[in-house]
Protein backbone atom coordinates (compact mmCIF):
# COMPACT_ATOMS: atom_id res chain seq x y z
CA UNK A 1 0.00 0.00 0.00
CA UNK A 2 2.50 2.29 1.14
CA UNK A 3 4.46 1.54 -2.07
CA UNK A 4 1.48 1.78 -4.34
CA UNK A 5 1.14 5.51 -2.85
CA UNK A 6 5.09 6.24 -3.59
CA UNK A 7 4.46 5.08 -6.83
CA UNK A 8 1.31 7.34 -7.38
CA UNK A 9 3.02 10.54 -6.16
CA UNK A 10 5.74 9.70 -8.09
CA UNK A 11 4.13 9.70 -11.08
CA UNK A 12 2.23 12.51 -10.13
CA UNK A 13 5.28 14.42 -10.52
CA UNK A 14 6.29 12.50 -13.71
CA UNK A 15 3.07 14.41 -14.92
CA UNK A 16 3.55 17.42 -13.99
CA UNK A 17 7.20 18.10 -14.78
CA UNK A 18 6.32 16.63 -18.61
CA UNK A 19 3.00 19.22 -18.83
CA UNK A 20 5.51 22.10 -17.12
CA UNK A 21 7.73 21.26 -20.12
CA UNK A 22 5.59 20.96 -23.14
CA UNK A 23 3.64 24.68 -21.21
CA UNK A 24 7.45 26.50 -21.16
CA UNK A 25 8.43 25.96 -24.87
CA UNK A 26 5.57 25.82 -27.09
CA UNK A 27 4.92 24.26 -30.74
CA UNK A 28 5.19 26.31 -33.63
CA UNK A 29 1.87 24.44 -35.09
CA UNK A 30 3.27 25.17 -38.77
CA UNK A 31 6.49 24.79 -40.25
CA UNK A 32 7.30 28.67 -40.98
CA UNK A 33 5.62 31.85 -39.46
CA UNK A 34 7.94 34.76 -40.30
CA UNK A 35 7.26 37.29 -38.50
CA UNK A 36 5.60 40.44 -40.48
CA UNK A 37 4.84 43.83 -39.13
CA UNK A 38 1.74 44.25 -41.57
CA UNK A 39 -1.38 42.18 -40.08
CA UNK A 40 -3.08 42.90 -42.59
CA UNK A 41 -1.25 40.71 -44.80
CA UNK A 42 -0.34 38.23 -42.09
CA UNK A 43 -2.45 34.52 -41.88
CA UNK A 44 -1.68 32.81 -38.83
CA UNK A 45 -0.95 34.06 -35.31
CA UNK A 46 1.54 32.37 -33.01
CA UNK A 47 4.32 34.77 -31.50
CA UNK A 48 4.10 37.96 -33.49
CA UNK A 49 1.98 37.92 -37.06
CA UNK A 50 2.94 35.87 -39.77
CA UNK A 51 3.63 35.95 -43.56
CA UNK A 52 1.58 33.51 -45.46
CA UNK A 53 3.75 30.49 -45.64
CA UNK A 54 3.66 30.46 -49.55
CA UNK A 55 5.28 33.75 -49.49
CA UNK A 56 8.27 33.01 -47.56
CA UNK A 57 11.52 33.53 -49.26
CA UNK A 58 15.25 32.60 -48.66
CA UNK A 59 16.03 35.98 -47.41
CA UNK A 60 13.46 35.84 -44.48
CA UNK A 61 15.70 33.19 -43.09
CA UNK A 62 19.45 34.57 -43.58
CA UNK A 63 21.55 36.97 -42.10
CA UNK A 64 24.66 38.10 -42.91
CA UNK A 65 27.87 39.89 -41.37
CA UNK A 66 28.46 37.97 -38.47
CA UNK A 67 32.36 37.61 -39.38
CA UNK A 68 32.53 41.30 -39.01
CA UNK A 69 34.70 42.32 -35.78
CA UNK A 70 32.50 45.34 -34.13
CA UNK A 71 33.96 48.93 -32.64
CA UNK A 72 34.68 48.22 -28.87
CA UNK A 73 35.07 51.68 -28.01
CA UNK A 74 32.88 52.01 -25.64
CA UNK A 75 33.05 52.64 -22.08
CA UNK A 76 32.37 48.46 -21.17
CA UNK A 77 34.82 47.46 -23.86
CA UNK A 78 32.28 45.35 -25.48
CA UNK A 79 29.78 45.14 -28.17
CA UNK A 80 27.21 42.55 -28.68
CA UNK A 81 25.46 42.05 -32.00
CA UNK A 82 22.32 39.97 -31.57
CA UNK A 83 20.83 37.71 -34.21
CA UNK A 84 17.11 37.30 -33.12
CA UNK A 85 13.43 37.58 -34.54
CA UNK A 86 14.42 41.46 -35.03
CA UNK A 87 16.85 40.60 -37.79
CA UNK A 88 15.71 37.09 -38.75
CA UNK A 89 11.91 37.14 -39.06
CA UNK A 90 11.87 33.38 -39.75
CA UNK A 91 13.11 32.89 -35.83
CA UNK A 92 9.52 33.58 -35.27
CA UNK A 93 8.09 31.00 -32.90
CA UNK A 94 11.16 28.67 -33.26
CA UNK A 95 12.45 29.55 -29.88
CA UNK A 96 16.03 30.26 -30.41
CA UNK A 97 18.56 32.87 -32.03
CA UNK A 98 22.31 33.83 -31.34
CA UNK A 99 24.89 36.51 -30.80
CA UNK A 100 28.32 38.03 -31.22
CA UNK A 101 29.96 39.25 -28.75
CA UNK A 102 33.74 41.31 -29.09
CA UNK A 103 35.82 42.13 -26.71
CA UNK A 104 38.13 44.73 -26.46
CA UNK A 105 41.67 43.57 -24.36
CA UNK A 106 40.10 43.95 -21.09
CA UNK A 107 36.84 44.53 -22.57
CA UNK A 108 33.67 43.76 -20.26
CA UNK A 109 30.30 41.95 -20.91
CA UNK A 110 28.81 43.51 -17.90
CA UNK A 111 26.58 41.45 -15.48
CA UNK A 112 23.38 40.91 -17.21
CA UNK A 113 20.09 38.45 -17.31
CA UNK A 114 18.66 37.07 -20.50
CA UNK A 115 14.98 36.95 -18.80
CA UNK A 116 13.45 34.55 -21.42
CA UNK A 117 16.25 31.96 -22.60
CA UNK A 118 19.55 29.73 -21.47
CA UNK A 119 22.48 30.72 -23.61
CA UNK A 120 25.34 28.73 -24.24
CA UNK A 121 28.47 30.13 -25.64
CA UNK A 122 31.75 29.00 -27.58
CA UNK A 123 35.20 31.01 -27.40
CA UNK A 124 36.61 31.82 -30.64
CA UNK A 125 39.32 34.10 -29.86
CA UNK A 126 41.04 34.89 -26.92
CA UNK A 127 40.64 34.42 -23.48
CA UNK A 128 37.50 35.03 -20.84
CA UNK A 129 37.02 35.04 -17.33
CA UNK A 130 32.98 34.03 -17.53
CA UNK A 131 30.84 33.27 -14.81
CA UNK A 132 27.27 33.48 -13.25
CA UNK A 133 25.23 33.93 -9.64
CA UNK A 134 22.58 31.14 -8.47
CA UNK A 135 19.37 32.69 -6.85
CA UNK A 136 18.92 33.28 -3.04
CA UNK A 137 20.03 32.27 -0.38
CA UNK A 138 23.18 30.56 -1.86
CA UNK A 139 23.78 33.48 -4.70
CA UNK A 140 26.92 31.08 -5.60
CA UNK A 141 29.26 31.83 -7.97
CA UNK A 142 30.09 29.35 -11.08
CA UNK A 143 33.10 30.54 -12.66
CA UNK A 144 35.88 29.71 -15.32
CA UNK A 145 38.74 30.98 -17.27
CA UNK A 146 37.95 30.14 -20.77
CA UNK A 147 39.60 29.62 -24.04
CA UNK A 148 39.68 29.23 -27.66
CA UNK A 149 36.69 26.33 -28.26
CA UNK A 150 35.74 26.50 -25.27
CA UNK A 151 32.10 26.38 -24.06
CA UNK A 152 30.09 27.44 -21.05
CA UNK A 153 26.28 27.61 -20.26
CA UNK A 154 24.41 30.57 -18.41
CA UNK A 155 20.89 28.95 -17.32
CA UNK A 156 18.04 30.92 -17.86
CA UNK A 157 17.81 34.56 -16.22
CA UNK A 158 20.72 34.30 -13.84
CA UNK A 159 23.09 36.81 -13.46
CA UNK A 160 26.11 36.27 -15.71
CA UNK A 161 29.23 38.29 -17.41
CA UNK A 162 32.30 37.77 -19.14
CA UNK A 163 35.85 39.44 -19.10
CA UNK A 164 38.44 39.56 -21.67
CA UNK A 165 41.46 38.55 -19.28
CA UNK A 166 43.72 38.49 -22.56
CA UNK A 167 45.62 41.72 -24.23
CA UNK A 168 44.08 40.83 -27.26
CA UNK A 169 40.96 41.33 -28.48
CA UNK A 170 37.96 38.14 -27.97
CA UNK A 171 35.34 37.13 -29.73
CA UNK A 172 32.32 34.24 -28.74
CA UNK A 173 29.52 33.33 -30.09
CA UNK A 174 26.16 32.48 -28.11
CA UNK A 175 23.40 30.66 -29.04
CA UNK A 176 20.21 31.53 -26.75
CA UNK A 177 17.00 29.12 -26.09
CA UNK A 178 14.44 31.91 -27.31
CA UNK A 179 13.66 33.93 -30.71
CA UNK A 180 13.60 37.00 -28.24
CA UNK A 181 15.91 36.12 -24.97
CA UNK A 182 15.76 39.92 -23.81
CA UNK A 183 18.67 41.68 -21.72
CA UNK A 184 18.56 42.93 -18.36
CA UNK A 185 21.71 45.02 -17.52
CA UNK A 186 21.93 45.23 -13.89
CA UNK A 187 24.18 48.38 -13.80
CA UNK A 188 21.96 50.35 -16.19
CA UNK A 189 18.32 48.62 -14.44
CA UNK A 190 19.04 49.61 -11.22
CA UNK A 191 21.17 52.75 -11.59
CA UNK A 192 19.86 53.66 -14.70
CA UNK A 193 16.20 53.19 -15.27
CA UNK A 194 13.77 56.04 -16.38
CA UNK A 195 12.52 57.59 -14.57
CA UNK A 196 14.97 56.84 -11.66
CA UNK A 197 14.88 54.57 -8.58
CA UNK A 198 14.12 56.90 -5.70
CA UNK A 199 17.90 56.95 -4.03
CA UNK A 200 16.25 56.24 -0.60
CA UNK A 201 15.40 52.79 -2.16
CA UNK A 202 19.27 52.43 -3.35
CA UNK A 203 21.01 53.43 -0.79
CA UNK A 204 19.21 51.18 1.38
CA UNK A 205 19.33 48.04 -0.84
CA UNK A 206 23.08 48.49 -1.66
CA UNK A 207 24.21 49.95 1.32
CA UNK A 208 25.63 53.21 0.10
CA UNK A 209 25.95 56.50 0.86
CA UNK A 210 23.14 58.83 -0.77
CA UNK A 211 26.52 60.86 -2.59
CA UNK A 212 27.43 57.17 -4.17
CA UNK A 213 24.37 56.61 -5.48
CA UNK A 214 23.61 59.79 -7.04
CA UNK A 215 27.22 59.36 -8.98
CA UNK A 216 26.09 55.73 -9.71
CA UNK A 217 22.60 57.16 -10.62
CA UNK A 218 24.58 59.90 -13.38
CA UNK A 219 27.21 57.48 -14.47
CA UNK A 220 24.12 55.22 -16.22
C1 LIG B 1 34.49 53.32 -32.83
O1 LIG B 1 33.57 54.04 -32.02
C2 LIG B 1 34.15 55.23 -31.47
C3 LIG B 1 33.15 55.79 -30.48
O2 LIG B 1 31.85 55.85 -31.00
C4 LIG B 1 34.51 56.19 -32.59
O3 LIG B 1 35.08 57.37 -32.05
C5 LIG B 1 35.51 55.50 -33.53
O4 LIG B 1 35.77 56.32 -34.64
C6 LIG B 1 34.96 54.17 -34.01
N1 LIG B 1 35.99 53.46 -34.73
C7 LIG B 1 35.78 52.91 -35.92
C8 LIG B 1 36.94 52.19 -36.53
O5 LIG B 1 34.71 52.96 -36.50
Amino acid sequence: MVRGVHFLVAATFMGLAFSLAYAYDPSPLQDTCVAIDDPKAAVFVNGKFCKDPKLATPEDFFFSGLHIPRNTSNPVGSTVTPVNVAQIAGLNTLGISMARVDYAPYGLNPPHTHPRATEILVVLKGTLYVGFVTSNPDNRLISKVLNKGDVFVFPISLIHFQLNVGHTNAVAIAALGSQNPGVITIANAVFGSNPPISADVLTKAFQLDKNVVDYLQSSF
